[in-house]
């Protein structure tokens, strides 16, 4: 059965071995260790005690932003995501924010899946925005600007 907890710096080892085994362009530990605490949160998904997945979001005045969610690869498809994002919603109307946004990469299309089942929808398109190793995209991919308004919601 999977379990949800907020998690701290103890916990960048396995924060690190999930972001690396998920990611192209992984965030650095300092990255990662920068976003844990202050106007950051987090919630982490754990198999009794391995943690299997994670998000990070950021928080500034009514907005709340999705910087990262990842499950760990033998743990995807399982669910896991859904319900870290629909804790992250949950978390944004406990604190009565306006919006949430994120941005992911054109070609994320399992994130993407994800996202308009939760309710995001597109906004607008940044191009060059995320480094990416394709040579036929000159070396930088566009990435979707997704939100989700809560307060036209309410
Ligand atoms: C994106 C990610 C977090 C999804 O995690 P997950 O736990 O496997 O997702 P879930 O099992 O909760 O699936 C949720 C939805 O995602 C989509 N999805 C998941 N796996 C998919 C796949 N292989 N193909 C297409 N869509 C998929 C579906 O819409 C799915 O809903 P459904 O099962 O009702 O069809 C995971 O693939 C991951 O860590 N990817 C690498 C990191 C990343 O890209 N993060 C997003 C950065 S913006």
């Amino acid at each position: 059965m999977i379990s949800f907890k907020p998690v701290t710096a103890v916990d960048i080892k396995a924060l690190m071995q999930i972001e690396t085994a998920c990611h192209s362009h992984p965030w650095t530990e300092k990255t990662m260790l920068s976003c844990l605490g202050g106007r950051y949160f987090n919630l982490a998904a754990f198999q009794q005690q391995q943690l299997v997945g994670f998000y990070i979001g950021e928080q500034a005045g009514p907005d709340l932003t999705l910087m990262d969610i990842c499950v760990a690869p033998d743990f995807q498809g399982q669910g896991i995501a859904k319900q870290l994002l629909s804790a992250f919603i949950d978390y944004a109307e406990q604190q009565q924010a306006e919006n949430i946004f994120l941005e992911v990469r054109e070609s994320n299309t399992v994130a993407i899946a994800l996202y308009q089942q939760t309710g995001f929808i597109e906004m607008a398109i940044r191009k060059n925005y995320y480094p990416s190793k394709e040579s036929d995209k000159n070396g930088f991919e566009d990435a979707i600007l997704m939100g989700i308004s809560l307060s036209l919601s309410l």
